[in-house]
């Protein structure tokens, strides 16, 4: 969480500054900072609330300079406030600190800095660094940029957790310090000048290369040139620089009111996407250059875990009926904040799948890390082929996605449900599913974005629906088999959009306990499509309404029987089973969009969260 962006050049760094950080909301909004140098002083402006908060205090207070940092917060240590915005001073107040990560130690840390006289303006963790690297600098003969270099090592030494920091000392000109250890960071590299970003697609436009940093890497940088190296004084691995045109470019709301609301929309087309290439339509099979193993070496894995978070984490428990269904292979789901710290047994011939929309997700990427140390192939399921599990793991899947602004997931759960379900096509052509079968099974996945565009036709009977139920104060969730995950993804977009309290189940728990939330003011959402078990969810639909509760189904269409004993009806297009998923959670995508802009909520930056959660 928490976006960095910084810029030393030729140019005035505010513009850039600001605008960077307003491409990295995603990753936080709490507060905004900047820290500029002007004149040979740094000035400091900060502000509550968005990006836009910022500017506006810039606004009024202008600020300009050719070097500065800047950050956007989303709050771990320290309520959100003016002072624990970043940037953070050292004591002198020459030297200005950013910081994406969290300082583990921060309270030892803190006390030792008191005890040697330092007196602390925030409550946050990140103070400690930029006081930390400050003493360390005054102490030493050295002022030089050299000097700063050898100071934040010394200080960085002494920090346990994650970061990635930004740094601007006023005694030393045009000149940026960078490290990162467990948050992402990138050096962009431009003629007129360099910069600093939590996500290279902060820069796009102004950078023609960039450059991650590593694990344990610091860098400094001028205008002109950068050198990187190992925070312990270890030689940095090679540096490669990328070309900035393949870095997600950031996205505008086109026609729409909302991301989500286009990110909705654009999943017909996310979904060609995916497929694309990636089909054999003569072998009746799927492929990925992401994941080139031998035949051999593919029959091997006996068992799939895909491990995740929030909407990753559905998409996996979605993908593990669907692989089951269509290879035989034994999967299992694992919340990657659990799995990372469980002695879970890992038999040989298991193959790890870590999912994440970001590539950033800070448990998602230890659990992923956790199970490489132990010898395990890991592949990551990412929108972002430069992230850092697509980096770190042996190979993987690009879910070409399209940059996703919206905090709530949405076409990047349908694009991971379909990669899933074609590893699960691969798979099973590789064991028992037929040839005929294959052929059939891809005849369907080519239809599918039709199917998709259909479906959000329903979004006017969607909207009616979200104004006659969105006072309620809470709503279940239901569904079988591959419609359970769909229904837990359907109660987390409502939850996170509009702030009602939701839950979600598999249909046949109700009487096992859910059933007693039934009441004439809860509406049930049943996920009840025509498939195999489309009677045993009318015996659970007939034991709510029995009890006066609402109900609203997600259908498929030709259905009279959920017209009549339902209050409400949303109906998709009839599919293959496995595939009903990508179409039933649309409705539910849309129900929680309609819900949330009816109460008026910011749907595209809910409170308390960020798109990408890179803090344990
Ligand atoms: O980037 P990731 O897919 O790893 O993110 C995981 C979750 O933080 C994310 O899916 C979150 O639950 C979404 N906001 C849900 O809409």
């Amino acid at each position: 969480m928490c976006g960095i962006v910084g810029y030393v050049g030729d140019s005035d760094a505010v513009p850039f500054l600001l605008e960077g950080l307003g491409r990295l909301e995603y990753r936080g909004y709490d507060s905004a900072g900047a820290a500029v140098l002007n004149h040979g002083k740094i000035e400091i402006r900060k502000a509550v609330g968005h990006v836009s908060s910022l500017v506006e205090e810039i606004k009024s207070h202008p600020v300009s300079g050719t070097s500065g940092i800047s950050h956007t917060r989303w709050a771990t240590h320290g309520g959100v406030t003016l002072e624990n915005a970043h940037p953070h001073r050292d004591a002198s107040g020459k030297l200005a600190l950013v910081h994406n990560g969290v300082v583990e130690n921060h309270k030892d840390l803190r006390t030792e800095l008191e005890s040697r006289g330092h007196v602390f303006a925030s409550q946050t963790d990140t103070e400690v660094i930029s006081r930390l690297i400050g003493e360390a600098f005054d102490g030493h003969g050295d002022k030089s940029r050299d000097g700063l270099v050898e100071a934040a090592r010394e200080a960085l030494q002494q920090v346990r957790g994650t970061y990635a920091i930004g740094v601007l000392h006023e005694d030393l000109g045009d000149f940026l310090l960078a490290a990162r250890r467990g948050s992402p960071l990138a050096l962009g590299l431009g003629d007129g000048g360099q910069f600093l970003a939590s996500d290279p697609a902060a820069i796009a436009g102004w950078a023609s290369n960039f450059v991650y940093l590593n694990e344990g890497e610091i860098a400094w940088l001028d205008g002109k040139k950068f050198e990187v190296a190992g925070i312990d004084g270890s030689a940095p691995a090679p540096v490669v620089v990328r070309s900035m045109e393949k870095a997600a470019k950031a996205g505008t709301k086109g026609k729409f009111e909302h991301f989500m609301q286009k990110e909705i929309h654009e999943q017909p087309e996310s979904l060609r996407e995916a497929m694309r290439g990636r089909l054999i339509a003569d072998q009746g099979t799927a492929c990925f250059h992401g994941i080139e193993r031998s035949p051999e070496e593919l029959r091997q894995w006996e068992t799939l875990i895909f491990t995740g978070c929030g909407t990753s984490f559905n998409a996996a428990l979605a993908g593990e009926y669907i692989i089951e269904f269509l290879s035989r292979v034994p999967v299992e789901c694992e919340i990657a904040s659990e799995f990372r710290y469980r002695n879970s047994p890992l038999e040989m011939g298991t193959a790890v799948f870590a999912l994440s929309q970001s590539g950033e997700t800070a448990d998602t990427l230890a659990a992923m890390r956790e199970i490489k140390r132990r010898g395990a192939p890991t592949f990551g399921i990412c929108n972002n082929p430069f992230s850092t599990i697509s980096r770190e793991s042996d190979g993987g899947i690009d879910l070409r996605a399209g940059q996703e602004v919206g905090v709530a997931a949405t076409k990047s759960f349908t694009s991971q449900v379909l990669v899933l379900t074609m590893l699960g096509l691969m798979l099973g052509r590789m064991r028992d599913l037929r040839h005929t079968e294959g052929k059939k099974i891809l005849s369907a996945l080519e239809k599918l974005p039709d199917l998709v565009a259909e479906t959000l036709e329903v979004d006017e009977v969607v909207r009616r629906i979200a104004k006659k139920y969105a006072a309620s104060e809470s709503f279940l969730f239901l569904g079988r088999q591959a419609n359970f995950p769909v229904a837990l993804e359907g109660a987390l977009k409502l939850k996170e959009i509009s702030y009602i309290s939701t839950c979600a189940h598999p249909s046949a728990e109700l009487k096992h306990g859910v059933i007693a939330l039934v009441n004439e003011s809860t509406p049930s959402i049943f996920i009840a499509p025509r498939d195999e078990l489309f009677e045993k969810n009318l015996s659970n639909i007939e034991e709510v309404k029995a009890r006066n509760g609402p109900v609203i189904a997600v259908g498929t269409q030709g259905d009279d029987v959920l017209a009549d004993l339902c209050d409400d009806v949303v109906l998709v297009p009839a599919c293959e089973d496995f595939l009903t998923p990508i179409l039933t959670v649309l409705p539910l995508q849309l129900l929680a969009y309609h819900i949330g802009v009816e109460l008026g909520c910011d749907v595209d930056k809910p409170r308390n969260l960020a798109k990408s959660v890179t803090v344990e």
